[in-house]
């Protein structure tokens, strides 16, 4: 009996070891998250490489907890996504605002891109040389209906005087740019002879520029949403990519990613109550029955 039972004994030990350091290692997904600071991050966007769908990989990681969005032209900040809507706002941190105007760098964004510029976006371009292009009449760049107003709005803000203007100063300076549209999209400040640009997504309390919206909004497509990531996400993973191929990877909770689903990584999926402790339970009533089982 006890040569039959010091076997059994040992199976049960290094069982409920496994179990613990599974359970310890627990929520992290490897290398990929699904938060980056205080934004969810969902599929197709991931917190690093590996993560999410890798032609979004190349636009949008997680540093330091912050998600950054990278073009051509630089490196910009995420502040918000609404997955629903699929629209996702970006900052520029040298773009001006009514709090704060400084000298801007350009932004482009490139055609190739999975994402697009929404219609709610208003650029407005700041302390241009009134010799530059836009004001050529015959080309019509700037909108001539909204400029008066929102370049008066944008002139009030104190900060003005951050790109050398005074409070209040003409608006023959300044410019609501009627970009052109489709994809792809370039905003290219030293071409334009202008010292900075902001954009409006929102303006909330129209007369009062303190209160309006400042960011790009942006629309990304979202025909990268397969089948087999709906699996692997509803098994409890995240989706990912691997190898050189790049290729569909599932990233389960215990860090193992799989071609498929995380069924069978410590964390079956059950509305998310399917704990390492209910499964570890599970193992230790297995071993307990066989022990029984086997003592008679
Ligand atoms: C995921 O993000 C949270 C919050 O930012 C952080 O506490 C946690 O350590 C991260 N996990 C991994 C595996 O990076
Ligand atoms: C997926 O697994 C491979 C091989 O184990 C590893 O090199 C890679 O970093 C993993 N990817 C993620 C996102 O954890
Ligand atoms: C204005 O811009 C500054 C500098 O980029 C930024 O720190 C600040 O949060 C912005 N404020 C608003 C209201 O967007
Ligand atoms: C979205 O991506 C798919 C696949 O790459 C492409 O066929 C489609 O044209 C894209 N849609 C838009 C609106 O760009």
């Amino acid at each position: 009996m006890s040569a039959l039972l010091n076997p059994i004994a040992r199976l049960f030990i290094s069982i409920l070891f496994t179990v613990s350091i599974r359970a310890a290692v627990g929520v992290s997904h490897g290398a990929c998250n699904d938060t980056c600071g205080t934004i969810p991050v969902q599929f197709p966007f991931g917190t690093g490489f590996g993560c999410g769908h890798p032609f979004f990989a190349r636009y949008v990681k997680c540093s330091v907890g912050t998600l950054e969005f990278s073009t051509v032209t630089g490196i910009y900040t995420v502040s918000s996504i609404d997955y629903p809507t699929r629209t996702v706002i970006v900052t520029d941190p040298l773009m001006s605002n009514c709090s704060s105007m400084q000298n801007s760098g350009s932004f482009s964004l490139d055609r190739a891109s999975p994402f697009t510029l929404t219609d709610d976006n208003i650029f407005v371009l700041l302390g241009c040389s009134t010799t530059s292009p836009l004001f050529d009449p015959s080309v019509d760049s700037c909108d001539t209906g909204s400029s008066s107003r929102v370049c008066r709005g944008l002139y009030s803000c104190k900060a003005v005087t951050g790109i050398g203007l005074p409070q209040n100063a003409p608006i023959s300076t300044c410019c609501v740019y009627d970009s052109p549209k489709g994809v792809g999209y370039s905003l290219d400040l030293p071409k334009l002879q202008c010292s900075s640009y902001t954009s409006i997504y929102e303006f909330g309390d129209e007369g009062d520029p303190t209160k309006w919206r400042f960011g790009i909004s942006l629309q990304y497509n979202d025909s990268y949403y397969t089948d087999a990531c709906k699996d692997c996400e509803s098994s409890g993973g995240l989706c990912g990519f691997a190898g050189m191929e790049e290729s569909f990877a599932c990233i389960c909770k215990d860090g193992v990613n799989t071609t498929t689903n995380c069924l069978g990584h410590g964390y079956a999926w059950n509305g998310g109550t399917w704990e390492p402790k209910i499964q570890a339970n599970m193992i230790i009533g297995v071993c307990v029955l066989l022990w029984t089982l086997l003592s008679f």
